[in-house]
């Protein structure tokens, strides 16, 4: 067929904008909002008020995966994030639910410890950030100060991992008071599940170290309590296998992942949500692995991300690669996303200036197909 006649008329029956199951709900396309900071909460870590227009503007996603949201005071690591850890937070989130149940949509939580990644001026007490092993990453903490240097943090005593487990179980049984449709475990990006399941990071020499199965056991019994809370089909979680996004790396990845997604089969997840490549960079890391490896092990749905366009997505769902696609940046330039790309309209731009931080501006603000100016 002749180019031009195939760029005049919009492709509309692509697999993207077909209604899917996922687990027990039914999602009205394949595109997923991915969880994105935008460090708008208010004090007490509390969802502000604008964050129900935010969200319910873009309602028309087939998932929303709302940002990272911190299970306790100890798993915060930036300014400005929200928690879900208390009943404030929670009824400031149900307000958010509410709205986009209301407009059609769904809208998962994605539970956040970011372990090492974090600083005391943040930390309860101004304690040390906690971690697998005593080992100071690279990079700057955004502080009320401004970005300041990271820290040593303190390594977990082994005596405190069911505690820290018991963080993810009231943070998932607040998700559920808060009348969220599921829960993402935060596995990826070099935060604290991340941080034990990579040999760079961990190095402790108790059953949560050393061997793949010792490095994965906290991820795994965080994944039994929430699935305990949720059922599985409610559940997804998020890796990264080949990110270094903060400072993380493995020597051997493909055995480490392959035994971690192998391990999660037993949980009969709703999802497995996989950043391809470097998280916001490259999709081809040197020295990787091929990740679809992962997606034909995984027993439940594979929803994959980073850098993805409309012709990307509709090939990999075309070709099986994937089942979900998550959009991240385009998401907060475009409520209107899924029209968008439906139409193949042109995306507004998003203001890298007013991504974290700040008020209604270039949060609520970027206009819907046809706006006025
Ligand atoms: C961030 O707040 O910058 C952030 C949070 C979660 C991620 C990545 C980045 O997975």
């Amino acid at each position: 067929m002749p180019s031009s006649t195939q760029s005049t008329t919009p492709n509309t029956d692509l697999r993207l904008f077909e209604a899917v199951h996922l687990g027990s709900l039914r999602l009205q396309n394949r595109i997923v909002m991915a969880p994105l900071t935008r460090s708008r909460a208010l004090e007490g870590d509390v969802p502000s008020e604008l964050a129900i227009e935010y969200y319910t503007q873009r309602a028309t996603a087939g998932l929303i995966i709302a940002e990272a949201t911190q299970i306790s005071p100890q798993g915060k690591g930036y300014i400005l994030t929200p928690g879900i850890y208390n009943d404030t937070q929670v009824l400031a989130w149900k307000r958010i639910t509410d709205a986009v149940h209301a407009k059609g949509g769904h809208i998962y939580l994605q539970l956040w410890h970011v372990g090492r990644i974090s600083h005391p001026s943040i930390q309860p007490d101004g304690a040390l950030p906690v971690a697998p092993s005593a080992i100071k990453p690279e990079g700057k903490s955004f502080t009320a100060d401004g970005f300041v240097p990271m820290v040593t943090p303190r390594a977990l005593e082994t005596s405190e991992m069911p505690g820290l487990v018991e963080q993810y179980r009231t943070a998932a049984l607040n998700a559920k008071a808060a009348g969220f449709d599921g829960v993402e475990v935060h596995a990826a990006n070099g935060y604290l599940l991340d941080q034990f399941l990579r040999d760079k990071t961990n190095q402790r020499t108790d059953e949560y170290g050393g061997s793949i199965e010792n490095r994965a056991r906290l991820l795994l019994e965080v994944m039994a309590t929430v699935v305990d809370v949720w059922g599985g089909d409610r559940v997804g979680v998020r890796i990264s296998p080949l990110s270094k996004f903060g400072d993380i790396d493995d020597s051997n990845p493909e055995p480490l992942f392959t035994y971690v997604v192998e391990s999660l089969n037993a949980f009969n997840l709703a999802y497995l949500h996989v950043i391809e490549g470097d998280t916001g960079g490259t999709r081809d890391v040197a020295g990787g692995f091929d990740l679809q490896i992962l997606r034909r092990l995984f027993n439940g749905a594979y929803m994959a991300n980073n850098g993805y366009d409309k012709a990307l997505a509709g090939s990999a769902l075309d070709t099986g690669h994937a089942d979900l696609i998550c959009f991240g940046r385009p998401f907060i330039a475009n409520p209107d996303l899924v029209e968008r790309l439906r139409t193949d309209a042109p995306l507004n731009e998003a203001d890298p200036a007013t991504m974290y931080g700040g008020d209604a501006g270039g949060y609520i603000d970027y206009p819907f197909l046809g706006a006025k100016k």
